[in-house]
C-alpha cells in the first residue's frame, strides 16, 4: 500500500494558534509512516513553509488554488511558478468550493493541473458528486467526467498525484460517506485512471466531514489511502488525532 497522506484543507480560515505555531505542533508528530501536508489561504504560504523547514522539513505546504497561466494581466491571480518559488510543493485543484462558487469547469481544472505539473507542484485534484447525483446513483459516471476531462486537457503525465475524492453532499455537512461508499467510489476512480493514464501513479484520498470521531474506520479501507480535512483541520488536536488514525491503520492494514 501507499504512504498515506493525510491534508489540511483551511479554506479561507486560519487555526486560532495560528500557521506557525499549527505547523510546529504538527511536526512534532509527524513520522514517516504517514505524509503530511498544510494548505493555509495564500496570505500564510510563506509563514507556514518557513515553520515547515524550521521544524524538519517533513511537512509539506500546499497552494488551495492556482491559474493556468504562468503570467499577465489576471488581476487576483497566483501562477504554479510563483507558487513553487515560495517553497510551496503542492497544489489542489478542483475542489468543489471552487467549481461552484468561482466558475472552475474541467476543461479550465485540466489546464491548471498541467500547470502544476510544469511548475513541479504535486497536485490534489478533486473530484466528487453533488447530492442530486448521488441520490440518482449517477456518481461514477459524472465522476467519470470529471476525470476524463481533466485528464484529455492536462495529458496523462501527471504523475505523482492525489486524488481526492469529496461528495459534495459530505463536505462541511457532519454527513460522511461510509467506508463502505468511499472504498466503492475509489475503486471507481482506479478503473477509470487505469483506462485513461494506465501508467498514472497516485494515490485516492477521501474528503468529507473526516472527525476524529470517524477517521478510524474510514482509515481501515484499504482503498482510502488518506484524508483532505476541512473543518477538523482548524484545531490542531482534532487534526493530530485524525492524523493518529491514520498512521494505526497504516501500520494494521
Ligand atoms: P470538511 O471539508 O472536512 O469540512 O467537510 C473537506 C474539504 O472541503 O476539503
Amino acid at each position: 500500500m501507499a504512504r498515506p497522506i493525510l491534508i489540511a484543507n483551511w479554506k479561507m480560515n486560519v487555526p486560532a494558534i495560528g500557521a506557525k505555531h499549527f505547523v510546529r505542533d504538527a511536526a512534532g508528530v509527524v513520522n514517516a509512516a504517514v505524509e503530511m501536508v498544510v494548505a493555509p489561504p495564500f496570505p500564510f504560504l510563506s509563514e507556514a513553509v518557513t515553520a515547515a523547514e524550521s521544524h524538519g522539513g517533513k511537512i509539506a505546504i500546499a497552494a488551495q488554488n492556482c491559474h493556468d497561466k504562468a503570467s499577465g494581466a489576471f488581476t487576483g491571480e497566483v501562477s504554479t511558478s510563483m507558487l513553487q518559488q515560495l517553497g510551496v510543493s503542492m497544489v489542489i485543484i478542483g475542489h468543489s468550493e471552487r467549481r461552484q462558487f468561482f466558475g472552475d469547469t474541467d476543461e479550465w481544472i485540466g489546464r491548471k493541473l498541467a500547470a502544476a505539473r510544469a511548475a513541479g507542484l504535486m497536485p490534489v485534484f478533486c473530484v466528487g458528486e453533488d447530492e442530486a447525483t448521488y441520490e440518482r446513483g449517477a456518481t461514477m459516471e459524472l465522476i467519470e467526467r470529471q476525470l476524463r476531462e481533466a485528464f484529455r486537457v492536462a495529458g496523462s503525465d501527471l504523475s505523482p498525484l492525489v486524488i481526492a475524492y469529496e461528495p459534495v453532499w459530505a463536505i462541511g455537512t457532519g454527513k460522511n460517506a461510509t467506508p463502505e461508499i468511499a472504498a466503492r467510489t475509489h475503486r471507481g476512480i482506479r478503473s477509470i485512471v487505469k483506462e485513461i493514464a494506465p501508467s498514472a501513479e497516485y494515490r485516492v484520498i477521501y474528503g468529507g466531514s473526516v472527525t476524529p470521531a470517524n477517521a478510524r474506520e474510514l482509515a481501515s479501507s484499504e482503498e482510502i489511502e488518506g484524508f483532505l480535512v476541512g473543518g477538523a483541520s482548524l484545531e490542531v488536536t482534532k487534526f493530530l488525532a485524525i492524523y493518529e488514525a491514520l498512521q494505526d491503520a497504516a501500520v494494521a492494514i
